[in-house]
C-alpha cells in the first residue's frame, strides 16, 4: 500500500482515504463520493479495529461481509479496498498508542474509556499507510471527527480533514452497520434519538435555552419508548465537546442509547 500511495504521488495523483470497519451503507457511501470530489483516487479500508473494543463489547459478533462491500463498492469509484489482518496491523509485542488529555474524557469516552486511544492509533496508523492527501469522516460519530482532526492539527499530519453529514435512513434513523442488530420492535424504538434531537431543535427554536430543561425533555421522550436505556445525553460545546448550561450559540446535541443490546449514537447542531 505504501508503494503503491508512493508511486501514485509521483504522477502527481491525489489521494483521497475513507476508512471504514465495513458492513457498508450509504453513510459510508457518501463519504466515497465527497472523497472523489477532491482527489483522483480513492482509497477505501476496511478493518474491524480491536483496539477501540472495550471488553464485553461487540467485536466479535461486529457484522463482516466483506464480498457483499466489495461488490457494492465496485460502482463507486473506489479504486483501492485496504483491509489488513490484525496480526500484521497489530503484531506481538506492539506497544505505541495515541491519546489524547480532554477530548476523549467527554461524550462517548466516559462509558468507552480507551475506545478513542484505539481510534486516533488505528487512524494514524492508518494514514501512515494509505498516505492520503485528504480523508473523511462522518459527522454521525462527531467526537470521533473532532478527535481526528484535534490529532492531526497536533502532531502536524498532512492530511486534510473533511467532515461528512449524516445520512440517514426514510424515517430518520442515523445509518449505521449496527442497525442489523435490531429486532422490529427494536427499530421502532430506535428512532426516539432522532425523534428527541428534532423535538429539542423545536424547543430552542421556541425560546427555550436551558439546556437541561431540553435534556429533561429528551429523557422523558426516549424512556417513553420500549427497551432504551440512555447511556447519556449532552448539550455542549462542539469544539471543545464541554457541558454548556444556556444556550446562546449553535451547540452540539449528541446522545447515546442501549435498545436493546445495541448501543446506538446520534447527534445534531442546535441552533
Ligand atoms: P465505521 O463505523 O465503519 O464508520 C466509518 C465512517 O463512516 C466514519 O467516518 C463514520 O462517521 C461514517 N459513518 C457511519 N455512519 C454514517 C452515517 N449514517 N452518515 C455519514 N457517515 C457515517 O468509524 C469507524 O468505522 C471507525 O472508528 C474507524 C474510523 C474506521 C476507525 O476504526
Amino acid at each position: 500500500m505504501q508503494s503503491l500511495s508512493d508511486l501514485l504521488k509521483h504522477e502527481k495523483k491525489r489521494i483521497a482515504f475513507v476508512p471504514t470497519m465495513g458492513f457498508l451503507h450509504k453513510g459510508h457511501l457518501s463519504l466515497m463520493k465527497e472523497g472523489l470530489r477532491h482527489a483522483d483516487y480513492l482509497v477505501l479500508s476496511i478493518f474491524v479495529n480491536p483496539a477501540q473494543f472495550g471488553p464485553g463489547e461487540d467485536l466479535e459478533s461486529y457484522p463482516r461481509n466483506f464480498k457483499k462491500d466489495a461488490d457494492l463498492v465496485e460502482k463507486e469509484g473506489v479504486n483501492v479496498i485496504f483491509a489488513p489482518d490484525a496480526k500484521d496491523i497489530y503484531p506481538e509485542h506492539f506497544q505505541t498508542y495515541i491519546t489524547l488529555n480532554d477530548l476523549p474524557h467527554h461524550l462517548c469516552g466516559i462509558s468507552r474509556p480507551n475506545h478513542f486511544r484505539g481510534v486516533a492509533t488505528i487512524v494514524t496508523k492508518l494514514f501512515n499507510i494509505v498516505k492520503p492527501h485528504t480523508a473523511i469522516f462522518g459527522q454521525k460519530d462527531f467526537q470521533q471527527l473532532a478527535v481526528i482532526k484535534q490529532m492531526v492539527s497536533d502532531l502536524n499530519l498532512d492530511i486534510e480533514i473533511i467532515g461528512a453529514p449524516i445520512i440517514r435512513e426514510d424515517d430518520g434513523l442515523a445509518m449505521s452497520s449496527r442497525n442489523v442488530y435490531l429486532s422490529v420492535d427494536e427499530r421502532q424504538s430506535a428512532l426516539s434519538l432522532f425523534k428527541a434531537l428534532n423535538n429539542s431543535q423545536k424547543l430552542l427554536k421556541s425560546g427555550e435555552t436551558d439546556a437541561s430543561k431540553i435534556i429533561n425533555e429528551a429523557v422523558k421522550l426516549i424512556n417513553s419508548y420500549k427497551k432504551t436505556l440512555i447511556d447519556y445525553i449532552a448539550v455542549c460545546d462542539p469544539e471543545t465537546l464541554t457541558d454548556i448550561k444556556k444556550i446562546e450559540k449553535p451547540v452540539l446535541m449528541a446522545l447515546a442509547v442501549k435498545i436493546g443490546k445495541t448501543r446506538l449514537i446520534d447527534n445534531m447542531i442546535l441552533n
